[in-house]
């Protein structure tokens, strides 16, 4: 029988909003590179690595092969470094509504909090936006061997927490997120709109939506579950 014991949080777009800071961080980047991006490349970034990032701006760039990998690592850092600055001024401010609430509501019922963002900065922007003390963990990306849509990094939060992926639940805001769920065995909620996310087993326009009695009812009605 299943028993929720663990909800794990996709970082960007779930908890806070980064899109606008990581898309000025590339344009910054892409503008001293004299190549090209738009809002349209930045949506398809959702949930991708630093590096995989800009792998695929150089492929819209037609420019796959422009850099070595020692260049290409040494660009990415200096994306970071823009990006570091554009978010020095986050705090408790930028977390979304609902996102302390729902975090309260989940340790009153002894339920688990993980990260699992593809962020190196996750850490850094947690603790500036003072959520570190509800989480029990945060996955380091760097660690994972495979980035979403793999499941790796959603089954690295349950490993640790020695928690069974079928017990667990994900919530993204990203179609290869939401996919990264999927095919850990856990039960996907996506923040978002249907269109976007049509795989997610759940949805909810943001985390303020999300009523715990309401989505644990439907999860109940799906599968055999403890409350
Ligand atoms: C994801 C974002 O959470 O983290 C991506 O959705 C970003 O847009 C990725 O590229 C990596 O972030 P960072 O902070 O390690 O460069
Ligand atoms: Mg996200």
């Amino acid at each position: 029988m299943k028993e929720i014991k663990l909800f794990i949080f996709d970082l960007d777009g779930v908890i806070t909003s980064t899109d606008r800071q990581h898309f000025l961080a590339w344009s910054q980047l892409v503008e001293k590179l004299n190549l090209a991006m738009n809002e349209e490349i930045n949506q398809s970034l959702k949930g991708i690595s630093r590096k995989e990032s800009f792998l695929k701006i150089l492929k819209y760039n037609d420019k796959e092969n422009l850099y070595s990998d020692e260049k290409i690592s040494e660009l990415i850092d200096l994306k970071n470094i823009y990006y570091k600055k554009l978010i020095e001024s986050f705090d408790k401010s930028n977390v979304f509504p609902g996102v302390v609430e729902l975090f309260e509501k989940l340790k009153d019922k002894g339920i688990k909090i993980a990260i699992a963002s593809a962020s190196q900065n996750a850490p850094r922007l947690l603790e500036r936006m003072d959520l570190m003390n509800y989480i029990d963990y945060v996955v380091n990306p760097s660690e994972v061997a495979n980035g979403k849509p793999h499941p790796d990094i959603f089954l690295r939060a349950a490993n640790e927490l020695n928690i069974k992926p079928q017990d667990c639940v994900g919530l993204e805001d990203a179609f290869a997120g939401i996919e990264a769920i999927n095919s850990a065995g856990m039960i996907s909620v996506g923040i978002g709109n249907e269109s976007e996310l049509p795989e997610a087993d759940y949805i909810y326009n943001s985390v303020e939506e999300i009523d715990l009695k309401d989505l644990f009812n439907k999860i109940k009605s799906a599968f055999p579950i403890l409350l």
